[in-house]
């Protein structure tokens, strides 16, 4: 398939340096060619310029005309976990009466709730209702995604969910990395002997997950109540031994050194980040585990936002991604997470671009392949409506500008 897309008004994301990421203040630089045009063959991106430039003599399967929109890559979004049984607005109506996420985990609710339910869906059933998620997902621009395990919480339930992923994988043409995060709470069943859960995770299901090479990377939520520091990096160390990269839970609600634990065990990236002292910081400038942040957790729950300009002044990886979840983000949507860390988090909207594109995709070792605009490429591509400016996707917060998402 050749085709090309004319009269662009802005073509961004223009890369011809195979940089794999973006730190610190590179963040800002995001090369735009106005009057432009595009052409992609055989899946790839073939070539780019100035619409004087363009010729147009080559027989092309399909031009398109993309007069007044912008043409940028898709989002890539390195932290989801879209694969689950039920929404949880009862938890939601809970938190406008006051209780806290902690709260309504403490009596049963939250992670263990959606680990009850899943149980007793069908793989066929949460095949469906994940693939509806990512189809939504995917006409809103995302056209590469990382989704995690962690409400099966058993050996059954949590292989349940990676075959569930992996038929995604095989069938959608967005690029998809799966994460195995068994170690998401601690299961009813073990409250009392924690220890042996995590026998479970390193000695039963992570052998059979390496044999039938259903994960990515391995996940573990570092967090008070959830897992200690030594217990990730009990976790991480052996899913490190079967191949899987650490991606980790850490700082969403409490500091307890996670994050300095994670880098030192090469982590691709260390997420939520809300609450950061002096030490994360250090663990994070000029490190090249991505520091993953998720400002519509931030908004759903009431949280603070992690501090998006304190890491992109520390020279960090900063990369931003949806958490895409039934309990702390019931959205996937990354141009509202783009908006949000521009309004919230003071992230001009270059630096939230490339946050959502080119380290999103480090974020999931894709940015070879995805994340700018780059000959050789894959042609995975947003073409907004016509809009007036760049700066309007993040401006005009709640409003779907995305006309196509384009995956050749
Ligand atoms: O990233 N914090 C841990 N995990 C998810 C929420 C999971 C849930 O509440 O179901 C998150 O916010
Ligand atoms: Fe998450």
């Amino acid at each position: 398939m050749h085709v090309a897309i004319i009269n662009i008004k802005g073509l961004v994301g223009i890369r011809n340096d195979q940089k794999l990421f973006l730190r610190g203040a590179e963040m800002k630089s995001l090369t735009t060619i106005n009057n432009a045009f595009l052409i992609c063959k055989d899946g790839l991106i073939d070539s780019y310029g100035k619409m004087d430039n363009f010729s147009s003599n080559d027989n092309y399967d399909k031009t398109i005309d993309a007069k007044g929109r912008f043409v940028l890559p898709t989002w890539c979004d390195s932290h989801t976990h879209l694969v689950y049984a039920t929404n949880r607005e009862g938890e939601f109506v809970d938190r406008i009466n006051g209780l806290t996420y902690q709260d309504i985990a403490n009596k049963g609710g939250g992670i263990l709730n959606s680990a009850k339910k899943l149980a007793l869906k069908s793989e066929d059933d949460l095949y469906e209702s994940a693939n509806a998620r990512l189809n939504l997902v995917k006409s809103l621009g995302t056209g590469a995604i990382e989704i995690k395990t962690g409400y099966g919480l058993s050996f059954e339930a949590e292989l349940k969910m990676l075959r569930v992923i992996n038929k995604l994988k095989n069938e959608s043409n967005i690029a998809i990395k799966s994460t195995l995060l068994a170690a998401h709470a601690i299961p009813e069943k073990y409250k009392n002997n924690r220890a042996d859960y995590i026998y479970v995770i390193i000695n039963e299901i992570l052998p059979e997950v390496s044999k039938q090479n259903l994960a990515d990377y391995i996940d573990v939520f570092c967090e008070t109540n959830y897992f200690t520091v030594p217990e990730m990096i009990e976790i991480l160390e052996a899913g490190t031994h079967y191949g899987l990269k650490p991606k980790v839970h850490v700082n969403q609600f409490t500091s307890i050194g996670g994050i300095d634990a994670a880098v030192k065990h090469h982590a691709l990236s260390v997420d939520h980040l809300e609450e950061m002292k002096e030490k994360d910081y250090r663990a994070l400038t000029n490190s090249n585990t991505s520091a993953t942040l998720l400002p519509s957790c931030s908004f759903f729950l009431g949280i603070p936002f992690a501090p998006a300009r304190d890491l992109i002044n520390k020279n960090a990886i900063v990369t931003l991604a949806s958490d895409y979840n039934p309990g702390s983000t019931p959205s996937g949507n990354m141009n509202f997470v783009i908006s949000l860390a521009c309004i919230k988090q003071k992230m001009f909207p270059e630096e939230a671009i490339n946050a959502a594109t080119l380290n999103g995709a480090y974020a999931m070792d894709l940015s070879h392949e995805y994340g700018s605009i780059e000959i050789g490429k894959k042609a995975s591509i947003i073409i907004t409506k016509p809009i007036s400016s760049l700066a309007y996707l993040p401006y005009s917060f709640g409003e779907n500008n995305i006309e196509e998402t384009l995956i050749l």
